[in-house]
């Protein structure tokens, strides 16, 4: 073993016994954009559809990863409200992968105990796509150990400017009157009520920027950015990102020494 190397297992093994001392913090809830499908396929010459084969692939070594190391709630932006502008070919093709995969994942579902829950306007989505969607979601509703949250046809926008109409026609029906409405009253509206707001938002493809998704429940998430294409991401990377998370101090407008000093619930943003 050369003087290199071996600088470098010490510098490992020093950071793997410092981790061990760190108490670990897992995020409940895990968001994540999975960009870079097309572009992977193109660098390896391959088909765009390839990519999106590829991704398919991907997600499912990264939710049963994602199972294993404890996340509760798992979002997957699987197509965006903007993503119809795309060539009619490349969305037919993205919609019957999608049908495959829901068929094909019933039974990493299933046998894991987990919950299928969709967010997005399931109006525009092909009706063989959204039976699957559908079936799905019926036959893992007593999933108790996680909840995969498949972002289908969403836009956060479009969330937010249907929620805006359902509180205002409850005002004109004088069901709710405007003062009382607050972040809880108003996140009962959004497609998300009743699932925690991620704690951590991943981004493949080396791309920074949020792209109309979960604008609201991200208030308060830690962001983290990876350069790999989605088609590359592994079970390493997620633990890598949890890793970081782990380390970040989530502070919600009070200073370091506040959030050192307060209880639990004090840590948790104003509602
Ligand atoms: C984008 O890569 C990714 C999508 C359009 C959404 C994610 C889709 C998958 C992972 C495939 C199937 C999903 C499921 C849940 C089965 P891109 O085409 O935008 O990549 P680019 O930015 O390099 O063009």
């Amino acid at each position: 073993m050369n003087h290199f190397s071996r600088f470098r297992n010490e510098l490992r093994q020093e950071r793997m016994d410092s981790e061990r001392d760190t108490a670990r913090v897992v995020p409940t809830h895990v968001a994540i954009i999975m960009d870079g499908n097309g572009r992977w396929a193109v660098e390896h010459g391959l088909p765009r559809f390839e990519g999106h084969r590829r991704g398919a692939a991907t997600v499912e070594k990264i939710v049963r990863a994602a199972v294993g190391m404890g996340i509760r709630y798992l979002t997957l932006f699987a197509f965006s409200a903007e993503n119809w502008r795309r060539p009619k070919d490349e969305v037919d093709f993205l919609m019957k992968l999608l049908a495959r995969f829901l068929e094909s994942q019933e039974r990493v579902i299933l046998d894991n105990d987990l919950r299928l829950v969709s967010i997005g306007d399931g109006e525009g989505i092909p009706p063989a796509t959204r039976a699957k969607l559908d079936e799905l979601i019926a036959k893992s509703a007593a999933g108790r150990r996680g909840t995969v949250v498949l972002a289908l046809n969403y836009g956060s926008r479009q969330e937010i400017l249907a929620a805006a109409k359902a509180f205002a026609a409850d005002v004109a029906a004088g069901r709710k009157k405007p003062d009382d409405l607050d972040w809880n009253g108003l996140s009962g509206y959004l497609q998300t009520r009743g699932i925690p707001d991620p704690d951590l938002v991943i981004r493949t493809s080396g791309e920074m920027r949020i792209s109309n998704f979960l604008l609201l429940q991200s208030a308060y998430s830690e962001f983290w950015f990876c350069r790999k294409y989605w088609p590359e991401f592994t079970p390493a990377d997620l633990a890598e990102a949890l890793e970081e998370y782990s380390r970040r101090e989530r502070r919600f407008g009070r200073t370091g020494e506040q959030t050192k000093n307060s209880s639990a619930t004090d840590k948790e943003p104003l509602r």
